[in-house]
């Protein structure tokens, strides 16, 4: 062969070795690490089923901040790490604000038509506008401090009635500040069949859940065919969907001010301003916008409600000092007031502890990546999902010493650390929480009306047996304590005067 011939050949073929070589040492550099994928289904089969956060979590350990994971071919990343979380998700966070497609939740049960699940199109900016126009928190206190006294005075009568109590004033906070409606009972359709949609919510955008998330073309299985049973119940779960949004957002419309009718709310805001003139496709955005306020906040606030009880079982030591500070503060002859909030930075602290301690969205709501990014020598494909595990950054030992200890006193009566908490609590960049402010109103309206007049004490069994509640949770987009048993004491027979008078 002719030398020239031989010499390029050689060449070429260290070039191409060193080529490989250096394409694997960099891409070995590149990548974030995580559990090992097998061949086809990546890491499938180690997504966890079971609160996914606290494997998450536990990998924290092996693998860092940043774990990769590849789900049939589609990268996820977890983000464990609160300053990884702030450098991505909310200092970049024009290209990390976008949502996976999810199929069943968004395609086949409908929720693709709320901005919370949409890209950050056109809609997604425009139902978020008519929220930030319509959406006014300073303006409920009364309905928020009328229901946290309704909430005692049910659970004062029948303390097992905690976990549907809950979702109950929450549902009727939050019907009254979107759409004007006041419910009548508690087998009211409009808040029955809404709370049932956030069932279906939860369920169907829970983690892993569906398999048609990850393989697509399930989606076209025949219903004749095992395994698609899924379809059907989406079918049956999006007409729910569809009239449990329809329909209030209807009852607002009609009823611009009827004598019952909440003024100021949301819908009719929005209706107001455009005098008359939404056009059809506004008035599309204003109903799914109502919808994921609703949804937004039901789920949440009642998930840190119900933690709060629990927490407050487990320390009558900290129910004792907040009982000293409200009656150093406000006395014992009126109920403490929103505009309280300023003297009452114990009770601050325990709302932020209770975000803290068991935060109700654990993993957010997952972000996708919109443009390819590195980042400390870690490349990101466009379009990887992102799980920010809010309940890991939450509990890390290095920024929360005893992390799964309830300790109000850690923030030090300090806003500026209670604000660390919100801000990760209610999530990142321009998904961040619309209601963030309103949630932190009704959960200190609630906790200082309970505080104020209640002992909160464990429930017994069927066997009279006392019983502590455990911190265990259920599996979700939003996280709830699972059941526990509960008695509610009142401080003093003024307690019950106080509360019956606030719900005039
Ligand atoms: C304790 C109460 C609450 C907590 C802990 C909470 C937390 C969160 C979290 C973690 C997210 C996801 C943010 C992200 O993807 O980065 C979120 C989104 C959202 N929240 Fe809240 N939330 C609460 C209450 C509320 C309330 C009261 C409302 C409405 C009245 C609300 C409406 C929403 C909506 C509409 C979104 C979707 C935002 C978007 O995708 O652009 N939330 N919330």
């Amino acid at each position: 062969m002719h030398p020239i011939i031989l010499s390029a050949l050689s060449i070429s073929a260290v070039w191409f070795v060193l080529k490989i070589f250096l394409q694997r040492k960099g891409s070995r550099k590149s990548r974030p690490s995580g559990p090992t994928p097998l061949p086809i289904i990546g890491n499938a089969h180690q997504m966890p089923k079971n609160q996914p956060w606290m494997v998450f979590s536990a990998w924290n350990k092996t693998y860092g901040g940043i774990v990769r994971l590849d789900i049939f071919g589609q990268p996820v990343v977890v983000i464990n790490s609160s300053k990884v979380a702030k450098d991505l998700l909310d200092k970049r966070s024009a290209i990390y604000s976008g949502r996976p497609v999810s199929i069943m939740a968004g395609e086949l049960v409908g929720f693709g038509e709320v901005f919370a699940m949409m890209p950050c199109g056109s809609r997604f900016r425009n139902q978020r506008r008519m929220v930030s126009q319509g959406f006014k928190p300073p303006n409920y206190h009364n309905i928020q401090e009328k229901e946290a006294a309704a909430l005692v005075h049910s659970v004062f009568s029948s303390p097992g009635s905690l976990f549907s109590e809950v979702p109950l004033r929450i549902g009727t906070i939050i019907l009254k500040v979107v759409y004007g409606y006041s419910v009548k009972s508690t087998t009211d359709k409009m808040l029955v069949d809404t709370i049932e949609m956030m069932k279906i919510f939860n369920r169907t955008t829970s983690a892993g859940a569906y398999l048609v998330d990850s393989l697509p073309f399930l989606r076209y299985l025949p219903l004749w065919m095992p395994g698609s049973g899924f379809l059907g119940r989406a079918a049956t779960w999006r007409a729910h969907v569809e009239r449990a949004s329809q329909n209030p957002y209807i009852w607002s419309k009609s009823n611009p001010g009827n004598g019952t009718t909440q003024i100021p709310n949301m819908c009719g805001t929005v209706l107001q301003k455009a005098e008359g003139e939404l056009c059809a496709d506004d008035q599309v955005d204003l109903q799914w916008a109502a919808t994921a306020m609703f949804g937004g906040g039901l789920d949440t606030s009642t998930s840190a409600i119900l933690s709060f009880f629990m927490a407050m079982i487990l320390h009558p030591d900290v129910q004792i000092k907040a009982h000293a500070e409200i009656d150093a503060a406000i006395g014992t002859n009126r109920l403490p007031r929103i505009q309280d909030r300023p003297q009452l930075p114990y009770i601050r602290s325990i709302v932020s502890e209770v975000l803290r301690w068991a935060p109700p969205g654990p993993l957010a709501v997952a972000h996708a990546l919109s443009d390819d990014d590195v980042y400390e020598d870690c490349h990101f494909k466009k379009g990887t999902i992102v799980f920010p595990n809010i309940w890991h950054m939450l509990h890390d030992p290095e920024l929360y010493a005893s992390p799964m200890e309830f300790i109000p006193e850690r923030f030090n009566e300090d806003d500026a650390e209670m604000a660390k908490v919100s801000d990760l609590a209610f999530g990142f960049g321009r998904r961040s929480c619309p209601g963030k402010n309103f949630a932190e109103i009704t959960l200190f309206a609630v906790v200082s009306t309970v505080l104020a007049t209640c002992h909160i004490l464990p429930g017994v069994d069927e066997c009279g047996a006392k019983v502590m509640p455990k911190y265990a949770y259920t599996t979700g987009t939003v996280s709830f304590p699972e059941a526990f048993y509960l008695n509610l004491q009142p401080r003093s027979a003024q307690s019950f005067a106080l509360i019956s008078e606030a719900m005039c």
